[in-house]
């Protein structure tokens, strides 16, 4: 018994009390003390405490530390049982060695066998130099089981300190990243090779920190103030995933009525059609209690993508953002919200989808940037999902935007409309200068040409500016009052909990990546 606590306590203290200090001393936390601040107390069991390397090159047959550089194990976050492993800075740099690699693939095979999340809390060196090629292909077997357990159990990243080289694409095959401020920092080559290889001179911070992450390559998708913010939004997030693949979302408790209206709804959009206004206002006036989980909140602003409860259903919300350029779709608007409808639809989390958008955003930056194949991955994952698609056209549908934004046409399984919505090919500017090219040449004053564009485009919105025209055609199923939207999604999720559909058997689709 003394062996074995004395061992324990061996363990517990990782790389010794100098590092454990230095640790604290650059604000972060020990791999242990991030496990006992996820997990609730008392309920993690720890795998290979005794774990050791087996490297004797470079005088480390000498130096061993027992848990080798990574906690690993299981516990529960609000009762529900998660599988972690936690890499340790304190010994040898948290670096990846064999034995370490084959620890996290233990934890990850188990997860998988029991269906349950997994949560990977990363801080290292990156691959244990000492080990060469048997680092690169503990890597690799990781990488490999992330990719089999895409789409079967969530998921999840932090990224509490460096992770760099091979090592950020563990964490890239994942489902969500998250970082803490000026702590963490990811980038596949670091500053020193950046600097060698093009000349540039950058800071890690400005390279990979958490805030470029977040606002510029959108790589992370939470980003904390420091890592007990971090932790925390690993389980709010969690409380909306279901534990598997085969597994419907918990029911959150609710207290919110149902049935309440939001009058301020009928009054929100503004009169005229060119006025922005903030769809997170709406999210949050319907959501239960007004609480939103956003998801890349700093990226990609002109689409919201995230998570709320309806009477305690979770459910994924995505509704383009007219405060921010007009809530045009873009590159990045496209492929973030691509990504949040696939991973809704692959964890059985139904989504609705709030359209306010003028079409594509124009030009040539965004065609030489892919637009086209972009705007085809949205397509593509609302055409795919199956699981329910409540949509709500709350103003503009235009164009390829209106097809694209979880339309009738894709399975989309109820589509409302507010009494603001306009649906139509383009906006009235732009049909009445195709539709009338001719005419507006031949005008030699301008008054003239004024005075006849408008009364087009009057006469063009009276057509088109309206859910009417939709509605009679039952592309639009009903026309709602704003104040009942939250009452009448609710009961459409209700009615869609036994939704079945399905796609035809393949290997695996095309979409165009
Ligand atoms: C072995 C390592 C290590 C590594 C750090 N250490 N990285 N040991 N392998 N990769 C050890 C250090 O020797 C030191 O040991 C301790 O960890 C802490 O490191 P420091 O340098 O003192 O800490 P700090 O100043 O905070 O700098 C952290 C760091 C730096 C920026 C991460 O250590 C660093 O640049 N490390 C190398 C990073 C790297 O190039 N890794 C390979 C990337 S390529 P002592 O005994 O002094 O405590 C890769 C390929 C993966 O990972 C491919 C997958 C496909």
């Amino acid at each position: 018994m003394k062996r074995l606590l004395a061992k324990r306590e061996q363990a517990r203290l990782g790389g010794g009390e100098k590092r454990i200090t230095a640790q604290h001393n650059k604000g972060k936390m020990t791999a242990r003390e991030r496990v006992d601040l996820l997990l609730d107390e008392g309920s993690f069991e720890e795998y290979d405490m005794f774990v050791s390397h087996r490297t004797t090159d470079f005088g480390l047959g000498d130096e061993h530390y027992p848990s080798d550089g990574v906690i690993t194990g299981h516990g529960t976050i609000a009762g529900r049982l998660v599988y972690v492993f936690s890499q340790d800075f304190t010994v040898f740099g948290g670096s990846l060695s064999e034995t370490n690699a084959k620890k996290i693939c233990k934890v990850m095979d188990q997860a998988m066998k029991v269906g349950a999340p997994l949560i990977g809390i990363n801080d290292s060196g990156g691959a244990r130099i000492q080990e060469g090629v048997r680092s690169l292909a503990g890597y690799a077997s990781i990488f490999q089981r992330n990719i089999m357990a895409s789409g079967v159990i969530p998921q999840i990243s932090a990224i509490f300190g460096p992770c760099a080289g091979g090592a950020v694409y563990s964490p890239a095959l994942t489902d969500f990243i998250v970082m803490a401020e000026k702590t963490s920092y990811m980038f596949v080559t670091g500053p020193k090779v950046v600097k060698t290889v093009t000349g540039e001179t950058i800071t890690e911070e400005d390279l990979g920190g958490a805030s470029v992450h977040a606002t510029k390559s959108g790589v992370t998708h939470f980003v904390g103030a420091n890592e007990h913010e971090g932790i925390l939004l690993i389980k709010k997030l969690l409380s909306y995933l279901p534990q598997n693949n085969l597994e419907e979302p918990p029911l959150s408790f609710c207290d919110d009525p149902s049935d309440r209206l939001v009058d301020e709804l009928n009054t929100i959009i503004p009169e005229k059609p060119s006025i922005p206004y903030d769809v997170k206002d709406i999210i949050h006036a319907i959501a239960d209690n007004g609480e939103f989980l956003e998801v890349q909140r700093q990226y990609a602003r002109n689409i919201v993508t995230g998570f709320v409860t309806f009477s305690g259903i979770s459910t994924g919300i995505v509704a383009n953002q007219p405060n921010y350029l007009a809530g045009c779709l873009d590159n990045d608007a496209s492929r973030k919200a691509a990504r949040f409808v696939r991973f809704c639809d692959a964890f059985n989390i139904p989504i609705v989808t709030l359209v306010d958008v003028p079409g594509f955003l124009p030009g040539s930056a965004q065609e030489f940037n892919g637009i086209i194949t972009n705007g085809a991955k949205l397509l593509f994952a609302y055409g795919e999902a199956t699981v329910p698609k409540i949509t709500v056209i709350l103003r503009k549908a235009y164009g390829g935007a209106y097809c694209v934004m979880s339309s009738r046409h894709l399975r989309g399984d109820i589509n409302y409309a507010w009494p603001s919505a306009e649906i139509a090919v383009m906006g009235p500017t732009g049909a009445t200068e195709v539709l009338y090219n001719r005419d507006l040449k031949s005008f030699t004053s301008n008054e003239e040409r004024a005075a006849f564009v408008t009364e087009k485009e009057n006469e063009y919105r009276d057509k088109f500016a309206n859910p009417y025209e939709a509605a009679k055609y039952g592309y639009i199923d009903d026309i709602i009052e704003p104040r009942n939207t939250r009452f009448r999604i609710i009961r459409a999720l209700q009615t869609l909990a036994t939704k079945k559909d399905s796609n035809p058997l393949k290997k695996h689709s095309t979409l165009p990546l």
